[in-house]
């Protein structure tokens, strides 16, 4: 019923590195060419754990548009924008959170896991706790049925499948249900809707799956239907209540694949990191002096790449050509490893040229920047706007005339 479209958001909490680009960004380019797409910064999730460093968030929130417009994100084909200044999200946030129990918030395993991690923080409290459900209003309020995640954030996905569930469930009751049914079935015609009765009390009565069959293809058939009429048909028929928020599908990104400087997953947590847009003398120093395999102590000691972290960077940007020279000269003690690291530097900067020119362009022109995030802001806003109407019909707070 409802046209497939990508969500997803990233927290400003600081600049981002290679990781987020292999393991995020270049997913979301290729996403962006096939379906419709919104990005938004998540600020206000940025709030729940960082409300201690205001002053950083908004700066952090430019340069995080900046690092995604550098990384190829293409306004052109996507929406950016920023989370708060879609207050939609806000609203629909408070409205699930009169029919989300309590203990479906205290079982998300991020809660109690993020809360001793983060011990040098105070998170008791209410809005950490809600930060699932901040997420559930940021899909829900774009009807958004595909959501690009890591596998951590997998939970807060299926959070907000029983949160969509619980809401179709309780106010997917239309209040004129049983009077628009009559009036649809009208519309069938006397034959055809008398079959179309029958065929939905043998299904509701005595589970027969042919009869159901039979009901849809039969509503399939009638060209004089409104979408909306067929929808409740069908509804009417199964004995479901009506879809109003669709239960979003996990996108899972595949964990990344690119390696810190010490071998870890590359993570700010692990210090580990090379930025998106670090410059070349810096990531140059940082590859020099990174860990090779500890026992080829002197150039003379032949080494195994599958003990060094510089290694996992070969498989990573290098040709089967220059792995080849890398395992024999390594193996044989032929090359030394600064000459090992070359190679890897050579990619990375390769790689990273392209990123910095467009960088370049937006970080002198931060009018340009304001201006993509400002009509992405807007068609957001008006997107949400169009479910933010079912959903105060549904709950009794439509006041339609004022
Ligand atoms: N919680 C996500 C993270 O930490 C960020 C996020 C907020 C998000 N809202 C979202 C991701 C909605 C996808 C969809 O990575
Ligand atoms: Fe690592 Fe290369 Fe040195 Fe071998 S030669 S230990 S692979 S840096």
């Amino acid at each position: 019923m409802f046209a497939d479209r990508v969500l997803s958001g990233m927290r400003p909490t600081g600049n981002l590195h290679l990781g987020h680009y292999h393991g995020v960004l270049k997913n979301w380019l290729s996403l962006q060419q096939k379906y419709e797409c919104l990005f938004f910064v998540a600020d206000w999730h940025a709030l729940t754990t960082h409300y201690d460093s205001p002053q950083i968030i908004e700066q952090n929130s430019w340069d995080m548009a900046i690092d995604w417009l550098a990384a190829g994100v293409d306004p052109a084909q996507a929406t950016l924008f920023i989370q708060s200044k879609v207050p939609a999200h806000a609203e629909l946030y408070l409205l699930l959170s009169m029919i989300t129990p309590l203990g479906w918030l205290e079982r998300v395993p991020t809660y109690k896991d993020q809360q001793e991690k983060l011990t040098e923080k105070d998170l008791s409290t209410y809005g950490f706790l809600g930060y699932p459900l901040l997420q559930s209003a940021d899909i829900l309020v774009y009807r958004a049925n595909l959501v690009p995640v890591g596998e951590d954030q997998a939970p807060h996905l299926e959070f907000t499948r029983e949160v969509s569930r619980r809401f179709n469930h309780i106010f997917g009751k239309e209040p004129d249900f049983a009077e628009k049914i009559t009036q649809t079935i009208k519309k069938m015609g006397a034959k055809k809707g008398k079959l179309y009765n029958e065929l939905r009390n043998r299904y509701q009565e005595q589970g027969d799956e042919q009869a159901l069959r039979e009901a849809k293809s039969l509503l399939e058939t009638q060209q004089n239907l409104s979408m909306d009429d067929r929808e409740r048909l069908f509804g009417y028929l199964e004995g479901r209540s009506r879809v109003i928020l669709p239960e979003p599908q996990t996108l899972l990104t595949k964990a990344s694949k690119m390696p810190g400087l010490d071998g870890q997953k590359m993570s700010k947590s692990y210090g580990n990191t090379i930025g998106l847009r670090e410059d070349a003398d810096s990531i140059a120093k940082k590859i020099r002096t990174m860990p090779t395999d500890p026992a080829r102590v002197r150039r003379s000691d032949p080494g195994n790449p599958e003990k060094c972290p510089v290694w996992q960077f070969h498989q990573l940007y290098s040709s089967a050509d220059t792995k080849q020279w890398v395992w024999e000269g390594c193996t044989t003690a032929g090359i030394g490893c600064l000459e090992c690291k070359q190679p890897v530097i050579q990619s990375i900067l390769e790689e990273q040229a392209p990123i910095l020119e467009r960088a370049k362009m937006y970080e002198n022109d931060p009018a340009q920047v304001k201006k993509i995030i400002m009509a992405g802001n807007e068609k957001a806003n008006q997107l949400a706007e169009e479910t933010m109407r079912d959903i105060r019909l549904a709950l009794g707070i439509g006041y339609p005339t004022i």
